[in-house]
């Protein structure tokens, strides 16, 4: 029987797609992840790995599951924790879970959109530090999104999705994307294709949707700061290595740019101290596809890819 490794602790939903089709994965079941020897040992001997985003499989963990290893399924759409140039060159496949986490992400992104321009955890923390205060004219001014400019950077599910939620409020669109994207989904959104700085020194909110890769790595860094308008908000939901954390530190600090919602980091979890005090930033721990249901699905898709490859299949939804 193929011997499937489930490496962190999976929705129950994921390891019953595996027994039921015959398995027994050996899955960790602790909520603590678990440490980098431990991940060493576990794997030795998996001809298949079921993983989560914050376990770096490279060539050292591909080394120690042994030459056996098929596959990699990862249970995030992300995977730049995977080297998947290593993968390949060992004939590994690499899976991920595209479309099951579109929309709760797409949900968090404009969560953060309407947070930070309303400057809605600001409010809170006045409540709840029991500060004095009064309903005023002047009182905690925020900027509405209605009629303003929403840049999506990397227009794939997750972009689409936030530039229609942001439409409902009111925004218009445009776009900056490597892809094309289907004229009918173009015109239904309004959405106009423009190049990088256009998108920089147009848009009211910049909501990032591209990949984590080397191409996109601090892709938002001093110079893409100075080009957006003082008054812009930056949204990030894809991963943390896009922006230069300390680059936007000083763009907020000198005004460059008027706040951030920030959902990842990027060196996560740790949070450059430069954010925390700041207010006008809202700062949420990693909390895109974290729905029930989502996570169901997400670890169900990571599962049925293993089945399928195990069963000597194509994979349903692989990386490369
Ligand atoms: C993903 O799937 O890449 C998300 O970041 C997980 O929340």
């Amino acid at each position: 029987m193929t011997q499937i490794v489930v490496t962190g602790k999976i929705p129950t939903a994921g390891l019953e797609v595996l027994r039921s089709a015959g398995f027994a994965p050996k899955a960790w079941s602790q909520d603590v992840a678990m440490t980098r020897e431990e991940l060493l040992q576990q794997v030795k001997g998996a001809e298949i790995l079921v993983t989560l985003l914050t376990e770096k499989i490279d060539n050292e963990l591909l080394g120690a599951a042994g030459a056996q290893l098929k596959a990699v399924c990862n249970v995030a759409v992300g995977y730049n924790n995977i080297d998947v140039a290593a993968c390949k060159s060992r004939g590994v496949t690499v899976t991920n879970t595209p479309g099951v986490l579109t929309d709760a992400t797409a949900d968090i992104a404009l969560a953060l959109i309407l947070m930070v321009t309303r400057r809605l955890a600001e409010g809170e923390r006045v409540i709840r530090s029991k500060q004095a205060w009064q309903w005023g004219m002047h009182y905690m001014l925020g900027s509405g999104i209605t009629n303003r400019i929403l840049g999506v950077v990397g227009m794939g599910a997750i972009g689409i999705a936030t530039a229609r939620r942001a439409k409902a409020c009111g925004m218009s669109v445009i776009y900056y994307s490597r892809s094309e994207i289907d004229s009918k989904i173009a015109n239904e959104l309004g959405a106009k294709k423009v190049s990088f700085d256009e998108l920089l020194s147009e848009s009211d909110v910049v909501s990032i949707h591209c990949p984590s890769n080397e191409s996109t790595h601090h892709l938002f860094g001093s110079a893409q700061f100075k080009k957006m308008k003082n008054d812009a908000f930056l949204i990030n939901t894809a991963r943390g290595p896009i922006v230069d954390e300390q680059a936007l530190v000083e763009a907020l600090s000198t005004r460059e740019i008027a706040g951030a919602g920030l959902d990842v980091f990027e060196f996560e979890p740790k949070i450059n101290d430069g954010l925390l005090d700041r207010d006008d930033v809202v700062l949420i721990p990693h909390l895109g596809s974290a729905t029930t249901e989502t996570r169901n699905a997400m670890a169900m898709l990571a599962a049925n890819n293993a089945v399928e490859i195990a069963n000597g299949r194509s994979a349903l939804t692989p990386v490369s």
